[in-house]
C-alpha cells in the first residue's frame, strides 16, 4: 500500500515537473497577432487605450485625415431632442404591447410597420442617447512652406511606404511613412493609470519647419 502511494506520488511529481518546465513564451505568442495596416480604416481604426479611454488613429498614428474618435467611460452627452420634441415627449414614449404568455407586456421598441413617424423619432433618440463625447482630435499638420500655412490639400494618397503596427505586448502603435521623400515615424501610446496619450514624432521635416501638430479640443457646450 505504502509502495503504491509512493509510486503514485512519484509519478505525479514527475508529471508536475515536466509541465512546469514547458513554459509558454507568451510575448512571442501574443506578438504573432500584432495587427498591421498600410491604409486607414474608417470602420475599425487602430487604437491605443486603457480600458476606460481609447484613442482611435488613422494611418498616421494620429487623426490627421480621419476624425477618429477619442472616447472615455466618463465623457457622455445627450444630442438635442428631435425637432419640435421635448423631454416630456421622450418620457411619454410607450413602445409596443405584445402578448406574452397570454398577457399584454409593454416593450420599449416599436412595431416597425405600425408606428407613427413621431414615435419612431423618439425611439431613435432613446436608442442613441446618452452617447460618448468625442473628446478631441489631434493630427499632423503638413506645412505648405517652411513655417508657413497648413497645406489642407495633403491626403493619405500623398504618403508612401506606409507601415503601421500595433504591438499588442507593449501597447505601442508605430507608424512610419514617407512624405515628399522624407521619413516620418510616429509612436503612439496610452497611459495605463490615467487617460493620457504620449506621442513621439520623428522626421527631418520637423527641423525644416514643414511638419507640425494640430489639436482640436471638443466643444464643451453639451
Ligand atoms: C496593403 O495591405 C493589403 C492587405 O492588408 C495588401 O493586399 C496590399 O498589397 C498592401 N499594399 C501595399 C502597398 O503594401
Ligand atoms: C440625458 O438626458 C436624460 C433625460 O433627460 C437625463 O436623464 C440624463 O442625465 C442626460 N444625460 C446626460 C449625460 O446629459
Ligand atoms: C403592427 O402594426 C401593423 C399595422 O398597423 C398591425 O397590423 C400589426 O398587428 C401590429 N403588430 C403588433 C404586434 O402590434
Ligand atoms: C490647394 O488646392 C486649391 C484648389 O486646387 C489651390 O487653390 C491651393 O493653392 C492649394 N493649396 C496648396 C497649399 O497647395
Ligand atoms: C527611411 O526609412 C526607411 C524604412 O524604414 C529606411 O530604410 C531608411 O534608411 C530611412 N531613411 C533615412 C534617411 O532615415
Amino acid at each position: 500500500m505504502l509502495y503504491r502511494f509512493l509510486s503514485l506520488l512519484l509519478t505525479s511529481t514527475l508529471v508536475c515537473t515536466s509541465t512546469t518546465s514547458a513554459t509558454i513564451d507568451r510575448k512571442s505568442v501574443v506578438s504573432r497577432f500584432n495587427p498591421t495596416r498600410n491604409a486607414s480604416s474608417s470602420s475599425t481604426p487602430m487604437q491605443v487605450g486603457n480600458g476606460n479611454f481609447a484613442f482611435g488613429a488613422d494611418v498616421t498614428g494620429l487623426q490627421t485625415f480621419l476624425p477618429c474618435a477619442i472616447l472615455s467611460s466618463w465623457g457622455w452627452k445627450n444630442d438635442s431632442f428631435p425637432p419640435g420634441k421635448s423631454l416630456e415627449d421622450v418620457l411619454s414614449y410607450e413602445g409596443v404591447q405584445l402578448l406574452n404568455h397570454g398577457r399584454e407586456v409593454q416593450y420599449e421598441f416599436l412595431n416597425a410597420t405600425g408606428a407613427s413617424e413621431d414615435q419612431q423619432e423618439l425611439q431613435q433618440w432613446l436608442i442613441s442617447n446618452p452617447n460618448r463625447v468625442n473628446l478631441g482630435r489631434t493630427g499632423l499638420a503638413f506645412l505648405a512652406s517652411p513655417g508657413g500655412k497648413v497645406n489642407e490639400n495633403v491626403t493619405e494618397g500623398n504618403l508612401e511606404d506606409i507601415v503601421q503596427t500595433l504591438d499588442l505586448w507593449t501597447g505601442q502603435m508605430t507608424t512610419s511613412f514617407k512624405f515628399e521623400g522624407s521619413n516620418v515615424t510616429v509612436r503612439t501610446v496610452c497611459a495605463q493609470d490615467s487617460d493620457v496619450i504620449g506621442v513621439q514624432v520623428q522626421s527631418p521635416l520637423i527641423a525644416q519647419k514643414r511638419l507640425g501638430l494640430f489639436v482640436h479640443c471638443c466643444q464643451l457646450s453639451y
